[in-house]
């Protein structure tokens, strides 16, 4: 079988978040499955560095007024497809923003051609001798493939749309949909239209054969007002096609065993090693040798990820005897408000701004705990990275950090099924209260190396879930 993937990130050419790991580590998963994926993405200056022998695979000789090639190359295992248009990639800045944080004016321009070549790589000749049976599109980058594929030639193939996150719909005042080589009837409830404006995830829901998300108690959550963003009703009645398949995580690159960016390797039989890794943290955030937990943060830094609750708790952290590490970047009030308590916390806090994909996998390797607040999660992948690292989760109880981390409550402990701690309301004293119990148990030190140690035995990876993908897959082949 061959699946036509399009996504606008795919790890390790091009990431802002776990989009990218996700559209990066699931074509290696499905392959033992006998389905072969080519991922189609944006020619970006980032991705058009790293291809090596990119070859010419086809050409769009109109994409929005100008010629697009597309590209044909290995990466890391994957079978890529790279959307060659200077005109749209060829930018300074990130694949949403120009390098002053906005986005590019054009973003609607830049995903519509994204989608519109997917659907004819599907449905025309644009890459001779190679055509998908399912074209499997993410977020709402690529959300009109589908819609354009109904208004072309390979209107009968079947679509799968994932939801990694709501909150982001592409939605556009009306007067870019003349602009969307569109048919005037694309213009309606059925197709586009949003509320008067033309939404990109909108249309991709109302077209996909089937939609899912990536975690199953995310796809109940966004049935209700306060989850859907607007969205409920419309999949509410699309519940049928609607399923929610949990991210795995690539096993190979996050391997405490034999990752190139931490200080000492270590696995579930020698989780004393991590001492090495806990001392090179240390030195890196300019922490003392206190002996209390490192509690890591690696996250965009928004209301989403209830960055606000951990800023009003990491006093108390100090109280307690903790001490807290942060990598991130986004909101600069939340960037002000942390680097505040870095700065009445020497030696106790430790922040660092931006984006460090090493030093991500070293906080994994040599905190104790690491803490996801979310608001909203629809699967989370930050909490897995933690669960093979020995690094242990205290999540906020929503959508995927629901399904991935069991609360260490008596029955759990008592059954040695506990790999984290959850806490419900998403709240300032919820998040304290998480952090007490973790603190407790951190106490104790065989209670906290059986959470480790189940974490650490835990399966993370994509083989359950590429299963699903691929039952998924074979369903919608079947039906024709
Ligand atoms: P989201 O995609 O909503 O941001 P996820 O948990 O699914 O959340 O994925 C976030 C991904 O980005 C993870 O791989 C995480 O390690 C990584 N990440 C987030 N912030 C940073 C950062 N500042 N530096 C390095 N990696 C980061
Ligand atoms: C989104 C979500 C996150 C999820 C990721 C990959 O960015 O916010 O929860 O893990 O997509 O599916």
């Amino acid at each position: 079988m061959n699946i036509l993937s399009v996504a606008s990130e795919v790890y390790p050419l091009v990431k802002t978040g776990g989009l990218a790991d996700v559209a990066g580590a699931l074509p290696a998963a499905l392959l033992p499955h006998g389905i072969r994926t080519r991922t189609l993405l944006p020619g970006y200056p980032a991705v058009l560095h790293k291809l090596k022998k990119p070859k010419a695979a086809g050409r769009i000789a109109n994409l929005f007024g100008h010629p697009a090639t597309v590209l044909a190359a290995e990466f890391d295992g994957l079978d890529l497809l790279v959307l060659d248009q200077p005109a749209l990639y060829d930018r300074d800045g990130g694949p949403y923003l120009d390098p002053t944080g906005r986005d590019y004016p054009d973003n609607f321009r830049r995903f519509a051609a994204l989608s519109l070549a997917a659907a004819e790589i599907a449905g025309d000749d644009v890459v001779p001798g190679w055509k998908p049976d399912i074209v499997h599109v993410h977020d709402w980058q690529a959300a009109l493939t589908p819609v354009y594929m109904r208004f072309g030639s390979a209107r009968n193939m079947p679509t799968v749309l994932t939801i990694h996150n709501i909150a982001f719909q592409g939605q556009f005042g009306a007067s870019v949909f003349p602009e969307l080589a569109l048919p005037p009837e694309a213009f309606s409830m059925p197709f586009v239209e949003y509320y008067g404006d033309v939404g990109f995830l909108k249309g991709g829901l109302q077209m996909a054969t089937a939609i899912t998300t990536v975690s199953p108690s995310y796809a109940h959550e966004i049935l209700t007002p306060e989850f859907g963003m607007g969205m409920e009703g419309l999949l509410a009645s699309r519940a049928m096609d609607l399923t929610g398949i949990v991210n795995g995580i690539d096993v190979d690159t996050w391997n405490p065993e034999t990752d190139p960016h931490i200080a000492r390797h270590y696995g579930p039989t020698a989780i004393k090693q991590r001492a090495a890794n806990r001392k090179a943290l240390e030195d890196r955030f300019a922490l003392d040798d206190s002996r209390g937990p490192i509690f890591c943060v690696i996250s965009r830094l928004t209301w989403q990820k209830g960055m606000d609750l951990l800023a009003e708790v990491a006093d108390d952290i100090v109280a307690l005897g903790g001490k807290l590490i942060v990598l991130g970047s986004g909101d600069s009030a939340l960037e002000g408000a942390l680097m505040a308590a870095a700065s009445r916390h020497r030696g106790r806090i430790g922040m660092v701004t931006g984006y460090d994909e090493p030093l991500s996998h070293l906080m994994q390797a040599g905190s104790d705990a690491i803490l996801i607040p979310s608001r909203f999660e629809p699967c989370g992948l930050t909490q897995l990275y933690g669960l093979r690292y020995g690094c242990i989760p205290i999540v906020a109880r929503t959508g995927g950090l629901t399904d991935t981390v069991i609360d260490a409550n008596e029955a759990a402990l008592s059954a040695r099924v506990a790999t984290g701690f959850q806490f419900h309301p998403v709240t300032a004293d919820g998040l304290r209260l998480a952090i007490r119990r973790a603190m407790r148990a951190y106490g104790e030190p065989k209670v906290w190396a059986r959470l480790q140690n189940q974490g650490m035995k835990s399966d993370v990876s994509w083989a359950k879930s590429a299963e699903r993908y691929a039952s998924l897959y074979s369903g919608l082949l079947a039906k024709g």
